[in-house]
């Protein structure tokens, strides 16, 4: 969705943009190109990996691209470091990268053996493993159904802790086993353990509420006439951003530039599985 994105952000050449989840800079480089050489564009990413990589393709072609290894939910304390009070666009494509889902060591794949491990920003203290190994039951439970909205939530949790008492749980290939022989197959369209690790990476890396604050806070950084851009990957994260829009333009803060979610075309889809649940919100600063 990169053309569509960078076309509803409607930038002009020297316009400063803010990229809260640069990856491998593949928006990035395209808004740089937009804005040209006299704009100026500041990326933050948590994972140190995805930055290191994008640092070596980005920074030497472009010299107004500011990249820093951060949570969004902490933009005001970098944008205050850089000296930058006001932007003219800024973007959230969130969730896990293809970079993040194809390197079998963080732990985010269920068709990768690995560590459990699915922390975006490896300086966090707490890990898939602990969070499956340590947590009671319940609250597994819950982290299922919550961020998951896995009807199996119980049965699953249940068999976690009764997994855990004969031998500690490792590796995502033994939480996939665990979870594929307790789902009845029938009901399951998708991966049966998909819902399993959406959830546990959502609780790791408290994906929600730094998507919460990450919001709140871009609000005043917007020029009047800048637009916010976010991309989403599951009901849960697209209720948080449309009803944040909704309720700014409640307030007359926001103009919603998209009544509806902008989706990936079928051409799309087709060439990149992994963007079909895509949804993107688009919103102006009144
Ligand atoms: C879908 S990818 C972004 C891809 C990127 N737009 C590109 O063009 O390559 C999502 C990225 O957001 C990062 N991310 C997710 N939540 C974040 C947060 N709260 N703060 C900073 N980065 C975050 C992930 O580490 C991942 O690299």
């Amino acid at each position: 969705m990169c053309k569509e994105l960078v076309n509803y952000l409607n930038l002009n050449k020297g316009g400063t943009v803010l990229d809260c989840t640069v990856g491998s800079g593949g928006h990035a480089e395209a808004i740089l190109k937009r804005i040209g050489s006299g704009g100026r564009l500041i990326g933050i990413d948590q994972d140190r990996d995805a930055l290191d990589l994008t640092k070596n393709r980005l920074l030497k072609r472009f010299k107004n691209c500011t990249l820093v290894q951060a949570n969004f939910r902490n933009m005001d304390t970098i944008l205050v470091e850089l000296s930058i009070d006001v932007l003219d666009g800024i973007i959230f494509d969130l969730g896990v990268s293809s970079l993040q889902l194809d390197s079998a060591a963080r732990g985010f794949s269920i068709r990768l053996d690995a560590p459990l491990d699915m922390r975006m920003d490896s300086n966090l203290k707490l890990s898939a493993f602990d969070l499956v190994n340590f947590l009671p039951e319940e609250n597994i439970s819950d982290i299922l159904k919550n961020y998951g909205q896995e009807r199996w939530h119980k049965r699953i949790a249940r068999a976690i802790v009764r997994e855990r008492k004969k031998s500690i749980i490792v590796s995502t290939r033994q939480l996939v086993d665990l979870v594929r022989r307790v789902i009845p197959y029938r009901y399951a369209r998708i991966h049966p353990a998909t819902r399993t690790f959406q959830a546990l990476r959502i609780a790791v890396n408290d994906e929600l509420t730094a998507l919460r604050e990450g919001l709140n806070k871009c609000v005043g950084y917007l020029k009047k006439g800048a637009r916010v851009c976010v991309i989403s990957f599951h009901s849960m994260e697209d209720r948080i951003v449309k009803r944040k829009f909704r309720d700014l333009a409640k307030e007359e803060i926001f103009q919603l530039i998209t009544k509806k979610p902008i989706r990936p075309t079928e051409e799309e889809t087709k060439t990149n599985p992994r963007v079909r649940s895509a949804k993107m919100r688009v919103a102006e600063k009144i």
